[in-house]
């Protein structure tokens, strides 16, 4: 019963995803969401709450910061900010970002949805956790603003990488990968990690 709730949820989601984009032109082809379900994007980032809870600097009391580096119309924005976080999007397009910005209005009290092109961003120093799911479909285009954003990103940032298959929607055919920018390798989190990969996969 629960189930088959969830699963009503999911499908509800993405018709609304698609309603609210109808007939935006995207960008070469990559359209604004992930296939993931409300609850695999919720295991994910609760996982990665834990993990930076275990490695955080306990000192900060303030909510840890995430970003969705090509957020489309903010439905994950907006799912990490009900799951604690302080959330905001960054996308390219104006009409996604107008989007974004009522998807997430009123739910996430303090969230922004920067209008800007990753390759040229210069806020990635300011998240804790950085999340994407293929924003580019070039992988050298991907892979020029991820190490751009590497290269500013504080120690200890956790960045989830999601990565679609050509054969996208299917999605038991996503591969996923978390990484921490760590100055020394750390055995338990490392553990932790492999294990949130291997629970995480899509069935
Ligand atoms: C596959 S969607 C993912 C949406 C969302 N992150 C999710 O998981 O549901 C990728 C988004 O990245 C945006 N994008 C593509 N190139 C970009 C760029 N250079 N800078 C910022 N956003 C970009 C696209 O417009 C699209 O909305």
């Amino acid at each position: 019963m629960i189930h088959g709730l969830a699963t009503d949820l999911d499908q509800l989601t993405h018709a609304l995803e698609r309603a609210l984009t109808q007939g935006i032109k995207p960008k070469k082809q990559c359209y604004p969401y992930s296939p993931f379900s409300n609850g695999q994007f919720v295991r994910i980032v609760d996982e990665a709450m834990a993990i930076y809870k275990n490695i955080a600097d306990r000192k900060s009391h303030q909510r840890p910061r995430f970003l969705d580096a090509g957020c489309g119309i903010g439905s994950k924005v907006r799912l990490a900010a009900s799951r604690g976080f302080h959330s905001d999007g960054v996308e390219i397009l104006k009409k996604y970002c107008d989007i974004a910005r009522k998807v997430c209005d009123r739910v996430c009290d303090s969230s922004s949805i920067i209008h800007s092109d990753l390759r040229e961003f210069n806020g990635f120093g300011n998240y804790d956790v950085i999340y994407t799911y293929s924003p580019m479909l070039s992988s050298a285009s991907n892979k020029a603003w991820q190490m751009r954003m590497a290269e500013q990103a504080k120690e200890r940032a956790l960045f989830l990488n999601c990565t679609a298959m050509p054969t996208l929607p299917y999605i038991h055919q996503i591969e996923y990968y978390i990484a921490i920018k760590l100055s020394e390798p750390d055995q338990k989190l490392i553990d932790r990690i492999k294990k949130l990969l291997h629970e995480t996969q899509a069935p």
